[in-house]
């Protein structure tokens, strides 16, 4: 089976303000009903979860009339939000070795029908992926935050986005196996495959896929509605 996984089970706090940013509306229609509705459109996908803050779990229900969404609650951190997808999909239709997360950002609404196909082939043949574009920006590393420690090539650096791909039992088992203090620093899944030294496959991306994180992404994103 395969689950689209939509992770908005955070507050946005970057947002500042008093509806988690995934209930903003643009263009008249809240940002998680723009991505959710592309993920049930695809007919390979068999089922869309929605992890929100426990306290929006009723508001979110009533968001959705189609019958493959199922909202739930999500977890303290992003990647204990996929784990609580995990387990309701055990307890609900049981996992084995073919069970694939198509997992995304509530708060990307502008994923397209082809990224999401890309990503379904590509976690089917490799077993993980991750969505990205090339690096626009030459990218500082310094350790102190005071002076530049490498400047990395940016032929080969990316920029992340979503959606991001696993079979269920890996990823739960890779995350189980980490310590607590690696649970805190990991913000990105793909790196649970990664510091175990598994391969994940990328997807190529797109400029417009952006995450709503600040205020003024809510004017790109009304920009962009409107092209
Ligand atoms: N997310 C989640 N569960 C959490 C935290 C975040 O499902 N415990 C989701 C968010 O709802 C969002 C996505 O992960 O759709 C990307 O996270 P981010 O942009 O950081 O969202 P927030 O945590 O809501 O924002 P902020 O960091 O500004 O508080």
């Amino acid at each position: 089976m395969i689950y689209a996984v939509i992770a908005a089970g955070g507050i946005g706090s970057r947002m500042g303000s008093e509806l988690p940013k995934q209930y903003i509306k643009i263009g008249g229609k809240e940002i998680i009903r723009y991505t959710a509705e592309k993920f049930s459109a695809v007919k390979d996908i068999d089922k869309v979860i929605i992890l929100c803050p426990e306290d929006w779990v009723s508001f979110t229900k009533e968001l959705f009339s189609d019958e493959k969404i199922t909202v739930i609650r999500g977890g303290k951190t992003r990647n204990e939000t996929l784990m609580s997808a995990i387990d309701f999909i055990e307890a609900t239709d049981g996992l084995d070795d073919d069970t694939a997360l198509i997992t995304h950002d509530a708060v990307r609404p502008f994923v397209t029908t082809e990224i999401i196909e890309n990503n379904i082939d590509a976690v089917l043949k490799f077993g993980a992926t991750g969505t990205a574009i090339p690096a626009t920006d030459t990218i500082f590393e310094a350790y102190d935050g005071a002076v530049i420690s490498s400047v990395p090539d940016r032929s080969r650096l990316y920029q992340a986005q979503t959606p991001q791909c696993f079979k269920a039992l890996k990823l739960r088992e890779l995350y189980e196996s980490l310590s607590d203090e690696e649970k805190e620093i990991l913000t990105d899944a793909c790196k649970i495959y990664t510091i175990k030294g598994y391969d994940v496959h990328l997807v190529k991306g797109d400029v417009c896929n952006i995450k709503i994180t600040y205020p003024h992404d809510l004017i790109v994103a009304e920009a962009i509605l409107k092209s």
